[in-house]
C-alpha cells in the first residue's frame, strides 16, 4: 500500500474529524449562536461534549474507515463514531452516569420477540445495576393491567436473573425500572416479591401532563384509529385496528405484511392529521412506523424518560443515556428520547451488546484512575 497516500488520506479524516468536533462543541454555547445550529437549524440539544477524535480513532481501528480508498465514511460509520464519543462522555466525569434506559424491540431482543435468559444483553444489565446505574426500558409496548404480568413475560431472562443473582443488594435490584406505553405505565422491580411493582402515576406523573383530560386522550386516540381505518380500506391492507388505553396500531393479520410505504403513508397521515388537529396541540402523541405495524401512542419517550429521571430524585439529562433503534426524525419514536437524555442508535440487539459493552470498559478503565487517583490524593496529604 502507498503509505504517503494513506498517511495522506488519514489526516483529511482526522481534520475533518476535529472540524466537527469544534463545531459541536460551539453548538453546547449558546444555541442560537452556535455555528452547528446556524448550519443545521433543526439540531437539538447537546448534553454533554463529544470527543470524537478519540471515538474515530476507536471506530477506525474496528472498521478500518481510514483504510478504505473507494467508500468514503458512510452514515454508518458516522452514527457508530457518535455512539462511542457518547459513551465516552458520559463516564468518568464529574457528573457520573445515572441511568440508562433501553428500548425494547430491536434493541434488547429482535422485533417482536421477548427477553430470554441466554440473551447476551442479560448480564450487561446486571452489570450497570451493580455499577450502581438505574436501568429503565422504555417501551411503547402497552400494557395497562397494573399486575405487570405481561411486561414480565416479555421480560422474564432478566427478571429471573435479577431474582437470582446473590451479587446484586436490594437497591441494586431496585434499581430496575420499566417504563411501559411510551410514558404511560411505570413498574419497579420489587425484591422482596421477586415481581415488577406498579408505581402510582401521583408519584412520578409530570407536571406538563397531570393537567390532559381524559376526554382529551380518547379524542386524540379516536382521530388516531379513524386515519388508521381509513388507510386500511383506501390501501387495501391485510390489518387489523387494536385500540388499548393509551394508544390505538394498525397491525398485519397473522402471515401478512405490510409494506415499508403503506407504514410510511399510514404515519405520515396520523401524524399530519392530529397535528392539525384542536385536540392533538393539547396532547402529546407518538405516530410511528414499528417495522411491521403502526402506532398512535399517547405521550412519548420523551416523556417516559423525563419522568423516570423526576421519579429518580432528578437525574440530569447529561446523567442519562437512552439506547434504541428508532432516530428517524419522522415516524419513529426513540427521536423523542433525543430530548431528555444522551443517546445512541443502534441498529440490532447485537450493537447494543457491543455499545454496553464498550461502556463498561470506560467504566472500568475511568474507576480505576479515580482510585489511583484517589490513592495519590491520599498519599500526597
Ligand atoms: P419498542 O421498540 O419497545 O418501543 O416497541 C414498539 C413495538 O411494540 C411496536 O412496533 C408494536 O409492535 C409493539 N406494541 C405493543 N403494544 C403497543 C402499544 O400499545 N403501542 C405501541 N406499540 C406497541
Ligand atoms: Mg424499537
Amino acid at each position: 500500500m502507498n503509505s504517503k497516500v494513506s498517511d495522506f488520506s488519514f489526516s483529511i479524516y482526522r481534520r475533518s474529524i476535529l472540524t466537527l468536533h469544534l463545531v459541536y462543541l460551539q453548538g453546547l454555547g449558546d444555541e442560537s449562536q452556535g455555528r452547528l445550529k446556524h448550519l443545521v437549524p433543526s439540531i437539538g440539544k447537546f448534553f454533554t461534549k463529544l470527543p470524537l477524535e478519540r471515538a474515530f480513532y476507536v471506530q477506525d481501528e474496528k472498521r478500518s474507515i481510514s483504510a478504505r480508498r473507494l467508500v468514503s465514511p458512510s452514515f454508518n460509520d458516522i452514527r457508530l463514531i457518535l455512539n462511542t464519543a457518547q459513551t465516552m462522555s458520559l463516564v468518568g466525569g464529574r457528573e457520573p452516569l445515572k441511568l440508562v434506559t433501553f428500548d425494547g424491540d430491536v434493541t434488547l431482543y429482535e422485533d417482536g420477540m421477548s427477553l430470554t435468559p441466554e440473551n447476551p444483553i442479560v448480564e450487561r444489565l446486571l452489570f450497570l445495576l451493580q455499577n450502581n446505574i438505574y436501568v429503565g426500558i422504555v417501551t411503547a409496548a402497552g400494557y395497562s393491567e397494573i399486575s405487570g404480568e405481561k411486561y414480565e413475560v416479555r421480560l422474564k431472562g432478566l427478571i429471573d436473573a435479577v431474582n437470582d443473582s446473590e451479587i446484586l443488594t436490594q437497591t441494586q435490584k431496585e434499581s430496575l425500572l420499566v417504563m411501559g406505553g411510551e410514558s404511560n405505565f411505570l413498574f419497579r422491580f420489587d425484591s422482596s416479591t421477586g415481581h415488577l411493582k406498579w408505581i402510582d402515576p401521583q408519584e412520578w406523573t409530570l407536571p406538563e401532563i397531570a393537567h390532559w383530560s381524559e376526554e382529551d386522550i380518547q379524542e386524540v386516540l379516536n382521530i388516531g384509529q379513524a386515519v388508521l381505518e381509513n388507510e386500511k380500506n383506501k390501501l387495501n391492507l391485510p390489518a387489523t385496528i387494536l385500540r388499548k388505553e393509551r394508544g390505538v396500531g394498525i397491525i398485519p393479520l397473522p402471515g401478512k405484511k405490510i409494506c415499508r410505504e403503506s407504514l410510511e403513508e399510514i404515519v405520515l397521515t396520523a401524524q399530519r392529521k392530529l397535528e392539525t388537529s384542536a385536540v392533538g396541540k393539547k396532547i402529546h402523541f407518538c405516530a410511528f412506523n414499528g417495522g411491521a405495524d403502526v402506532w398512535v401512542d399517547i405521550g412519548d419517550k420523551r416523556l417516559g424518560v423525563l419522568s423516570l429521571q423526576k421519579y429518580l430524585n432528578d437525574i440530569n439529562g447529561f446523567q442519562t443515556l437512552h439506547v434504541g433503534d428508532q432516530f428517524a426524525s419522522v415516524g419513529a419514536n426513540d427521536f423523542k428520547a433525543r430530548l431528555a437524555a444522551c443517546t445512541v442508535w443502534i441498529a440490532s440487539p447485537a450493537e447494543t451488546v457491543d455499545i454496553i459493552d464498550e461502556l463498561l470498559a470506560y467504566l472500568i478503565e475511568a474507576n480505576m484512575y479515580s482510585r489511583v487517583r484517589k490513592v495519590s490524593v491520599i498519599g500526597d496529604v
